[in-house]
């Protein structure tokens, strides 16, 4: 297991450009087992959940091949609708094969993706979609089998704006028979780009960004090819996490490459923490920032504050001025950064679902290890001010999200070196 030795403290200085959006990325791979024609992408981000993405597919009969920056997807032969086991239990975003196969193959068997580290994370609001645009749904030996005559077009409405079932249920209804209307639905900007990339190939679909999406569905025989190779946004959670590493470091950093509208909650509560930010059309400049005070924030889905930012926010609350308060809403069990964090001298309290934080004038490296992926990032963060060398364990969670963040951050002049193990 590869590990990583990051020598702090240090002060970021620079230029970064941000990869694609990994959950923009695997919901829109999956949205080509809809299409008969190869789709060519521009500048897939390197990520282990993307090689993970691309085995299922592959497995399923899709074909896929890169040359140079352009990776090429052709489900025209898709030869199984089922997705085992041994590739879904490693990625619970596995389940968004679920809804394209049954519209395409009135037919998929899908592993469900179990449990997580950062909470139960159930699909039963997936295959409630699923169940009211028609599929029999069945549960046996840990796999979902779905089934139908025919998707048929419905209105339904989501018990939680769940961002996962949004892209499975509007992926569905894209070849189903007839309208769907999906209320109380996600709005995060990855759902955006997946409705655009399949718009682009003639999928009828309005309102996303909304709380109420309308998908008109069509015929397999009117999805058209792209005419260009498509380019998944920019990743908003990467982007928030090279933005606190420059404020926590005291550095001078253009993050470019991604939509700040996307993370405007997140830049505002950055401001109001005294962060001086430039903010662009494509890009935020992080200024020099002194006298970081404490804030108070809770998880929401968007255009609340993102709770894959969670983690990053509570490494810079560490070593602010004064309080902090963190309230996690979407997940039962995403305090996990908390007692590693510790380790490096960080004072949290945690009392149910919120963390107290008290800022410290200076932490301390020490060995910790990974547990999840944002937890991760927030080791590598705290790890950037702490006085010594940290040994950061278990980074195939970072892995899975960050590509190349160990070169990324050692062009801004940070010291790390990763240790292949
Ligand atoms: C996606 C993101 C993940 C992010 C999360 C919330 C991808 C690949 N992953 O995950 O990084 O942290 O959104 O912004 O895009 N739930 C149910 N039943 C369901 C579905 C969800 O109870 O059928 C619950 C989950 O357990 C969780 C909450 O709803 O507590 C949010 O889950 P959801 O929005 O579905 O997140 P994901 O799509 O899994």
């Amino acid at each position: 297991m590869d590990k990583l030795l990051i020598s702090g403290p240090c002060i970021l200085k620079g230029e970064v450009a941000i990869s694609s959006a990994k959950n923009a990325t695997l919901p829109i791979l999956c949205a080509s087992i809809l299409s008969p024609h190869a789709i060519h992408f521009d500048s897939l981000p390197e990520l282990a959940d993307v090689k993970t993405i691309t085995k299922i597919l592959q497995s399923l009969g899709v074909a896929s091949s890169t040359e140079k920056n352009i990776t090429t997807f052709d489900a025209s032969n898709i030869t199984s609708q089922h997705a085992d086991y041994s590739l879904v239990k490693t990625m619970r975003a596995s389940v968004l094969v679920l809804g394209p196969l049954l519209a395409r193959f009135k037919t998929a068997s899908v592993s469900l993706p179990g449990g997580c580290a950062i909470g139960a994370r159930p699909v039963d609001i997936h295959l409630l979609g699923m169940e009211k645009l028609g599929a029999k749904i069945e549960i046996e030996n840990g796999y979902i089998k779905a089934s139908t005559e025919g998707l048929k077009g419905a209105h339904i409405v989501l018990p939680f704006p769940s961002v996962g079932a949004t892209e499975n249920i509007m992926m569905a209804a894209v070849l189903a028979e007839g309208t769907t209307v999906l209320e109380n639905a996600a709005r995060e900007p990855e759902i955006d780009d997946l409705a655009d990339f399949l718009i682009a190939q003639g999928a009828k679909i309005s309102g996303h960004g909304t709380s109420t999406i309308t998908i008109q569905g069509i015929q397999l025989a009117e999805i058209k090819p792209l005419s260009s190779p498509y380019r998944v946004i920019g990743d908003r959670i990467e982007a928030a996490t090279f933005i606190i590493a420059a404020l926590m470091t005291g550095g001078d950093v253009v993050v470019k490459g991604f939509n700040p509208v996307h993370l405007s909650f997140v830049l505002d509560i950055l401001k109001e923490m005294n962060a001086k930010l430039e903010i662009g059309n494509d890009f935020v400049h992080v200024k020099p920032s002194k006298n970081l005070k404490g804030a108070q924030i809770e998880t929401a889905p968007f255009p609340g504050f993102p709770t894959d930012v969670q983690a990053q926010m509570m490494a810079l609350m560490s070593i602010v001025d004064g309080g902090s308060v963190v309230t996690e809403s979407i997940f039962e069990n995403r305090f996990m950064h908390v007692p590693e964090m510790a380790r490096m001298g960080t004072k949290i309290a945690l009392k149910a679902s919120s963390a107290f934080i008290e800022g410290v004038k200076e932490l301390s490296a020490a060995p910790v290890m990974c547990t999840d992926l944002r937890a991760s990032a927030a080791l590598v963060l705290c790890s950037l001010v702490a006085n010594g060398e940290s040994e950061i364990q278990r980074v195939y969670h970072l892995d899975r999200g960050y590509e190349k963040i160990d070169e990324k951050l050692t062009n801004l002049g940070a010291t790390i070196k990763r240790v292949k193990g």
